[in-house]
């Protein structure tokens, strides 16, 4: 079997850390049963580029256990947990090609290597290897089924190649259920990125003035979150109704331009580019402090500010300190990557079993369906979501009523009125 892990994670308890999080995962683990005993996976080859996390970790295992033959590299330099990675192919004979802080040639053999096991299914997390497939590999073509995609710039992205015309398998976009970005986007990112601005720097949060560039799901969950912490919430939008949410969800919405001169903290959760920019480098408060929760690191522009800057150092782990000709401070935590992953350990497992629920159900539906698939992006299957909601209730011992004949009889009439 092949892999490429960090060595010097041997000694580590990478196992312990699998399972403390597959504890939080009761859906996922019922899957698991499932799987092992009905084998749905048997014969297929699942690539996956997702962040090496002791959830994904959980996943893989399910996906083997349904008969899978799994090989992992990682979405982001970044995120990769190095102890889980060991243990995924020490423990569990998963080939996995991925190490924390691996360069951008070393990321891209990852996924070529990771390609190497001639998948039926790819799960991408950001669509780089979907897009490598398409540009780089594309004899793999004629094996694969489909593919899922983890996030909302991975949907994103198979969407205007699916425009181009050019998108030659079909994708589920398991961000797009309503059991992952609800929760998963919402909450696992308001929690985590919350907990990697802590992790990295040990600052309170009550009484600072907090951006959140983007009021999406992501977005939402930040701001919930820092404003639970007591700070002074500010949100940056360019779509109006979001605008219009997030001013009735009663924080103070304003441009980047305006927010720059006021903030202490900022978190973009845009999926776009250049959110923080040179010109707003020029006016941030000394001290200002910068941190990236969207999946690529192009929403803050780290080059312009070492280009205006005299001086870059890292001071702590994962804090860089810019000092600019001025000599005002501006920190960047995480390198501008994912800060929930970079600084902390990415979403809590409670969240993140729902979405690896979606990814492993959807790889089971593709095996049975690819068939019937159009070479576009499409929604995770209604009765999958149900289905995982469903569960998670079930395991939380949360009960709900249900609807009587009568009231069954009533949403399907028009005739009652007034
Ligand atoms: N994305 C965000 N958090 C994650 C986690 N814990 N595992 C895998 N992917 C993630």
């Amino acid at each position: 079997m092949n892999y490429e892990v960090n060595k010097e994670a041997e000694k580590s308890e990478g196992s312990n850390k699998i399972y403390w999080a597959y504890r939080e995962m009761p859906v996922l683990a019922l899957i698991r049963e499932r799987f092992k005993k009905g084998k749905p996976l048997a014969g297929i080859n699942i690539s996956g580029c997702l962040h090496i996390t002791t959830e994904t970790a959980n996943l893989a295992i399910t996906l083997k256990e349904g008969g899978a033959r799994v090989a992992l590299c990682a979405s982001n330099p970044l995120s990769t947990c190095d102890e889980v990675a060991h243990s995924l192919v020490k423990d569990h004979d998963i080939s996995v090609f991925a190490v924390y802080g691996e360069s951008r040639e070393m990321y891209y053999r990852h996924a070529h290597q990771t390609l190497d096991n001639i998948p039926h299914i790819t799960m991408d997390d950001g669509g780089d290897l979907v897009s490598t497939i398409h540009k780089e590999r594309k004899e793999l073509m004629e094996t694969i089924l489909g593919g899922t995609e983890e996030t909302t710039t991975g949907v994103h992205r198979f969407e205007n190649m699916e425009r181009e015309g050019v998108l030659k398998y079909p994708i589920i976009a398991v961000n797009d259920a309503y059991t992952k970005y609800l929760f998963d986007n919402r909450y696992g990112t308001g929690q985590s990125t919350i907990d990697g601005i802590i992790r990295a720097t040990n600052i309170l949060l009550a009484g600072k003035r907090f951006v959140v560039g983007g009021y999406g799901w992501c977005g939402r969950g930040v701001a919930m979150r820092a404003r639970g912490m007591g700070a002074h919430v500010m949100v940056t939008e360019v779509d109006p109704t979001r605008a219009l949410e997030a001013v009735m969800d009663g924080f103070d919405v304003l441009p980047m331009e305006r927010a720059a001169q006021q903030g202490d903290i900022f978190v973009t959760t845009t999926g776009n580019t250049s959110i923080i920019c040179e010109r707003h480098f020029k006016i941030m408060k000394d001290g200002a402090i910068l941190a990236n929760s969207g999946h690529f690191n192009v929403e803050i522009d780290v080059e312009a500010l070492e280009e205006m800057s005299v001086q870059r150092n890292e001071i702590r782990q994962h804090v860089e300190e810019f000092t600019l000709e001025d000599g005002r401070k501006i920190y960047i935590l995480g390198q501008g990557r994912l800060v929930n992953l970079a600084a902390a350990e990415g979403h809590p497992a409670a969240v993140m079993d729902l979405s690896f629920a979606n990814q492993a159900l959807c790889a089971e539906y593709i095996v049975k369906h690819h068939s019937e698939l159009e070479n576009r992006v499409i929604k995770v299957p209604e009765h999958i979501d149900g289905k995982i909601a469903e569960l998670k209730l079930s395991t939380m011992n949360i009960k709900i009523d249900v609807l009587t004949q009568e009231q069954k009889d009533y949403m399907s009439s028009w005739r009652v009125g007034t």
